[in-house]
């Protein structure tokens, strides 16, 4: 069976999650259900970051133990992708024993084959990146420009990875991988990162004196392995790297690793080559998403403007949040959350478009087909059509265009709500044309089948709800083995549907927002 392994960035726990964070792991969990449909053996994994100095102090601030602290965010997180509906296979915590110890067998492989070094490092540090900074990444007040704070200066001995002797590699990777990292502009970026005399050795570790909450390096107590070596390889650790083989021969390399557009460097150019000094395999692909902006604005918590998908769950449903955020914007640029736009898309496309097609079909075949799937073949080009649909949808899966795939469905689905508005089944089957009331409503049910198993991936409790009402009682999330044309065709005649009303109700109106 072919495997599939996709990994979400894995968030620092110094705040809550936010609708930011939701968005990545909502887009791998599109994929890997997508996946997991098409008969592939899908690992997910996500998880969270809980080591360095934001979140020390972070739990500081509130008075608790790092530990204490990182137990109580992780759950946070737990139960927002729990309540999003997030299908991850493994949720590691860079906190959990075994990554701890699979950390420091890294370090010391990297440090035998001589790929990491001791050196002495002096020059600014942002903690806002967790990374070093230089003079012209500050604004004209010295600030980072990302962070909007002085950097500090530091000057310690530290482990070096040698990054400088991975350049090249890196660049030919790039060259015989063009799809490596995605999206192109992204990629580009890389190119000249790579360019950039700047792109030097960099330092994986700190020294205990600034840093305490870490992994220590193995045999050199006053040294603690700093942010990038430690989140890193989470994706190799999460999958038994040193300790299951097993699995992570059958996992690892991982097919796409979804990120932010921020931490690129980080994916792109650190991870791939601390992956070639160790003699790991690299990754099949990088993918670096946009961010979600909320009413037009950056998410910070100054602005206020957070909001808590937990909230915003709780008040709409996980459907109609997955679908908004995907259905409104092309996955690698910036998209924007507002909730007025959020109810009218939702309450357009999910209510009236496919949940209305479904319930003004259910209410005639109950009224006037005992509720049974009638028997019949009609020849109507909006079956074909319905028959097709997954060809175009798999194509924009596979580059994850999601927005496309979405329209595509939702084209069908108000394609097929014109059909019935124009051949007015209901008077054709109250005045007796039996036969060419039921075509209408077959080929509805047809086009309706596709789009629940299409629509699947981003908003699973509402396609389930239409495959029940349907009549089918198998799990529409292994179903979807596209290759079996035949079963794939046809709506089963004689199944008797569920008319249990509505699957998606109206939001009625904006009942002040889920702001913390
Ligand atoms: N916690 C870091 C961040 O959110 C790193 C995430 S992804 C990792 O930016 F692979 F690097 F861990």
């Amino acid at each position: 069976m072919e495997k599939f392994y996709v990994t979400t960035a894995i968030d620092y726990v110094n705040a809550t999650p936010h609708i930011g964070h939701a968005y990545e792991k909502i887009a791998a969990d599109i994929v890997a259900r997508y996946h997991r449909m098409h008969g592939k053996d899908v690992f997910f994994m996500t998880g969270v970051d809980e080591h360095g100095s934001k979140v020390e102090k972070s739990a500081h601030d509130a008075g608790k133990t790092p530990r204490q602290f990182c137990d109580e965010m992780s759950a946070k997180f737990k139960l927002a992708w729990q309540k999003l509906n997030i299908s991850y296979d493994h949720f590691i915590r860079t906190t959990d024993d075994y990554h701890e110890k699979a950390v420091q067998a890294l370090f010391s492989k990297l440090l035998e084959n001589g790929d990491i070094y001791k050196g002495t490092y002096s020059g600014l540090y942002c903690e806002g990146c967790e990374d070093f900074v230089r003079e012209r990444d500050l604004d004209e007040n010295g600030n980072c420009h990302n962070h909007l704070k002085p950097p500090k200066k530091v000057e310690e001995d530290n482990y070096f990875f040698r990054l400088t002797k991975y350049k090249e590699k890196i660049k030919s990777w790039l060259a015989k991988c063009p799809g490596a990292v995605r999206p192109e502009g992204r990629k580009r970026e890389i190119l000249r990162q790579l360019d950039d005399p700047d792109l030097t050795d960099f330092s994986v570790t700190r020294s205990r004196s600034s840093l305490t909450w870490g992994v220590p390096v193995p045999g050199a107590e006053d040294q603690v392995i700093y942010v990038w070596i430690d989140a890193l390889s989470n994706y190799i650790t999460g999958i038994g790297y040193p300790h299951d083989p097993e699995k992570f021969k059958r996992y690892w390399p991982a097919d796409l690793h979804l990120i932010g557009k921020d931490i690129n460097k980080f994916h792109s150019i650190y991870w791939p080559s601390m992956l070639m000094a160790a003699g790991i395999e690299v990754p099949r692909q990088v993918f670096a998403h946009g961010f979600i902006t909320v009413n037009g604005q950056k998410i910070s918590k100054s602005l206020g403007n957070v909001i808590d998908p937990v909230a915003l769950v709780d008040q709409y449903g996980a459907d109609a949040v997955r679908f908004y955020l995907f259905a409104s914007t092309p996955f690698d640029n910036d998209g924007d959350f507002s909730e007025n736009v959020f109810i009218d898309k939702v309450n357009a496309e999910l209510a009236n478009n496919v949940g209305n097609l479904l319930n003004r079909n259910m209410t005639l075949l109950d009224k006037y087909c005992n509720g049974i799937v009638p028997n019949c073949n009609p020849e109507h080009t909006l079956r074909s059509q319905a028959n097709a649909i997954h060809v175009e949808v798999n194509k924009h899966m596979e580059e994850l265009e999601f927005a496309k795939a979405l329209d595509a469905i939702l084209a069908l689905s108000d394609e097929a709500n014109k059909y019935f508005h124009d051949e007015q089944p209901w008077t054709l089957l109250k005045e007796g044309k039996q036969k060419e009331g039921e075509e209408v409503l077959y080929t509805c049910l047809e086009v309706l089948r596709r789009v629940a198993m299409n629509i699947y991936p981003f908003t699973p409790k509402l396609a389930a709800d239409i495959w029940y009402q349907l009549g089918y009682d198998d799990d529409i999330a292994v179903i979807g083995d596209r290759k079996d044309d035949d079963f794939l065709d046809k709506i089963q005649p004689g199944l008797k549907v569920r008319n249990t009303g509505p699957v998606f109700k109206r939001i009625e109106a904006a009942e002040g927002c889920a702001k913390k």
